[in-house]
């Protein structure tokens, strides 16, 4: 089964295989990859589907005929394969127009230019089916603590999203909002930096059941956070709407390198999560798996579809190696040894208040310490290894 199929649900940005490598450093690596070629590419390759930025597709200043062609192009192609449009997100970042930001820029037009720029890709989301409408606050944010006012630029940020989710509601749109966090990178801080300051936000919307989070592994671990329990954190509350997957070798430039190129130990233990954290044992999240990542500036349009395809089968390979951890009769053992179910029993006896609870002696008055620790450890270090050695393949 490391034969990618569309069951797998794999997706994957036009921005990331079309990516042609330029930086601030040099120019681009690899010419224009027309979005024809991507998605019968993609397909091939055993991806289900295709995301988007609005000028993906077309450009900023494409005329209402331009943007038809190119979204006509589009649905040729996905028909004709069988792909399809999962997620769609717009693009306030690339325009100069908006670097000092998009729903909060100091600029009010600018903003009011913005919050239009959306509305009219969100049409073109309800047109093309897609259920998750990612954004992502790239430039949202500062260099200079004096230059912007953070209570203000979150006020309006709230307008913007509140606006949005009437808009989808008035509509009727089948559509759900995924938020990007990000630490820096365009900007020097940006704002919701991580997916826990995401998530509060949130709470504070008109309808924070239409907005959850779209969460990047090499975003997270940038601020030094570890992505599996942000995942977990972000499934517990209900607000994994999406996610994006990529790799990133600590705290540096966003890397956005191939899914497991980075930290392999984080990735093995998301794909177990994802994978093998649900109900019973089984999936925890049934959304898209989406490739978010940049095929390296040293590569040509070889190494972009090699790039692509090591991104689905390193996945898969962590599916079965996470699928052998479990089963091991050694690693039960070994989970039952570091009691680590035991986290799920309510630390209250059923129906115990605070009066049964401070009346229990057992806790407290004749808890002794010492004798109650005894000198025993958890053994989390044999379990650990155990989950390297499958990892390794070397069980
Ligand atoms: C990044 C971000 C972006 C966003 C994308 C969606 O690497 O900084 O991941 O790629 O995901 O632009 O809007
Ligand atoms: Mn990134
Ligand atoms: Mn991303
Ligand atoms: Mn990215």
């Amino acid at each position: 089964a490391l034969e990618p199929t569309r069951d797998d649900k794999f997706s994957f940005g036009l921005w990331t295989v079309g990516w042609e490598a330029q930086d601030q450093f040099g120019q681009a690596t690899r010419p224009k990859l027309d979005t024809v070629e991507a998605v019968n590419k993609l397909s091939e390759l055993g991806a289900y589907g295709l995301t988007f930025h609005d000028n993906d597709l077309f450009p900023f200043d494409a005329t209402a005929a331009e943007r038809q062609h190119e979204i006509d192009r589009l649905k040729g192609a996905l028909d004709a394969t069988g792909m399809v449009v999962p997620m769609i997100t717009t693009n306030l970042f690339s325009h100069p127009v908006f670097k000092d930001g998009g729903f909060t820029s100091n600029d009010r037009g600018v903003r009011r230019f913005a919050l239009r720029k959306v509305i009219e890709n969100l049409d073109l989301a309800a047109e093309l089916g897609a259920e998750t409408f990612v954004m992502w606050g790239g430039r949202e944010g500062s260099e200079y603590d004096a230059a912007k006012d953070i209570r203000g630029a979150l006020e309006r940020y709230r307008e913007a999203v509140n606006l949005l989710g009437d808009y989808v509601t008035d509509k009727g749109y089948n559509i759900r909002f995924a938020i990007e966090p990000k630490p820096n990178e365009p900007r020097g801080d940006i704002l919701l930096p991580t997916l826990g300051h995401a998530l509060a936000f949130i709470e504070t919307l008109e309808r924070p059941e239409l907005v959850g989070i779209n969460p990047e592994t090499g975003h997270e671990q940038m601020a030094g956070l570890n992505f599996t329990h942000g995942i977990a954190q972000a499934l517990y509350q209900g607000k994994l709407f999406h996610i994006d997957l990529n790799g990133q070798r600590s705290i540096k430039f966003d890397q956005d390198l191939v899914f497991g190129h980075g930290d392999l130990q984080n990735a093995f233990s998301l794909v177990d999560l994802l994978e093998f954290g649900g109900p019973n044992g089984g999936p925890s999240y049934t959304g898209p798996r989406h490739f978010d990542y940049k095929p390296s500036r040293t590569e040509d349009i070889n190494g972009v579809w090699d790039s692509a395809a090591a991104n689905m089968r390193t996945y898969l390979l962590l599916k079965e190696r996470a699928a052998a951890f479990r089963a091991d009769p050694e690693v039960q053992a070994a989970l039952a040894a570091s009691r680590v179910a035991e986290i799920n029993q309510p630390t209250l006896n059923a129906g115990e208040g605070w009066e049964a609870f401070r009346a229990d002696t057992s806790a407290y008055e004749d808890f002794d310490a010492d004798s109650y620790f005894g000198g025993k450890g958890f053994g989390f270090v044999k379990l650990q290894q155990l989950f390297i050695e499958h990892l390794l393949g070397a069980r």
